[in-house]
């Protein structure tokens, strides 16, 4: 898919704020400092149209994005994020599963995972969430550009065999660098997909 165009749209501090479900919309969703806002940017070609940081903790609101004039990304805060107070936290992550849970033009969560990590409690707490509740979403490990292909290879089985344990097929999964532009086609054909089966 060709990106034609891309612009902010509004930030909103609940689902209840969020533009009109006028067209479909793919949400990125992970820990703090994992890449959602790097990884939105390397998707539509922009340099910081979603606003980064090194530092955890960055995206607070849910920001939404017009691609094309025709399907809306969402970029949302990190859950997990160790250094906000416990009420704040709690706060996003509510925040977040109210918006997945009511948000009904929401054709695809991409759950976003650091390769380099082993499996984390609350990473495969929240997939359990989203499987419960039958939401349709997507794994993206991010940041393979830092290790080498073998140990890509390596994180990426070790990864499956855990996720084996609790689904059955697995989920689709993707590899991406948003400093090489790794997965972008793979991931843009998925959106494409989903956004021809919309309203039929
Ligand atoms: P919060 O909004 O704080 O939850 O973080 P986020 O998940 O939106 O992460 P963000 O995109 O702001 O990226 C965090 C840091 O990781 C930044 O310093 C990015 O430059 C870096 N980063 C993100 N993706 C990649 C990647 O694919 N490769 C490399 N090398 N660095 C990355
Ligand atoms: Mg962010």
């Amino acid at each position: 898919m060709k990106i034609t165009s891309a612009e902010f749209v509004k930030s909103s501090t609940s689902v209840k704020d969020c533009p009109e479900q006028v067209f479909p919309e793919y949400a990125f969703l992970g820990r703090s400092n994992v890449g959602k806002s790097s990884l939105i940017n390397m998707l539509i070609a922009r340099k910081n149209l979603a606003k980064t940081s090194g530092t955890p903790g960055k995206t607070r609101l849910l920001n939404h994005f017009l691609v094309n004039d025709t399907w809306y990304l969402c970029d949302l805060p990190g859950y997990g994020f160790a250094k906000i107070s416990k009420s704040i936290r709690e706060k996003w992550e509510q925040t977040i599963k109210n918006y997945l849970h009511h948000r009904e033009n929401l054709l695809c969560a991409f759950v976003l995972i650091d390769i380099r990590h082993e499996a984390l409690k609350n990473d495969l707490e929240f997939l359990s969430w989203m499987g419960m509740k039958g939401l349709p979403f997507a794994i993206v490990f991010t940041k393979a550009d830092k290790l080498s292909r073998a140990k890509v290879q390596l994180q990426l089985a070790k990864y499956e065999k855990k996720l084996a344990l609790q689904w059955e097929p697995l989920p689709p999964i993707y590899v991406s660098s948003s400093a090489t532009g790794e997965g972008r086609d793979d991931i843009l054909n998925l959106i494409s997909d989903c956004n021809s089966n919309f309203n039929i």
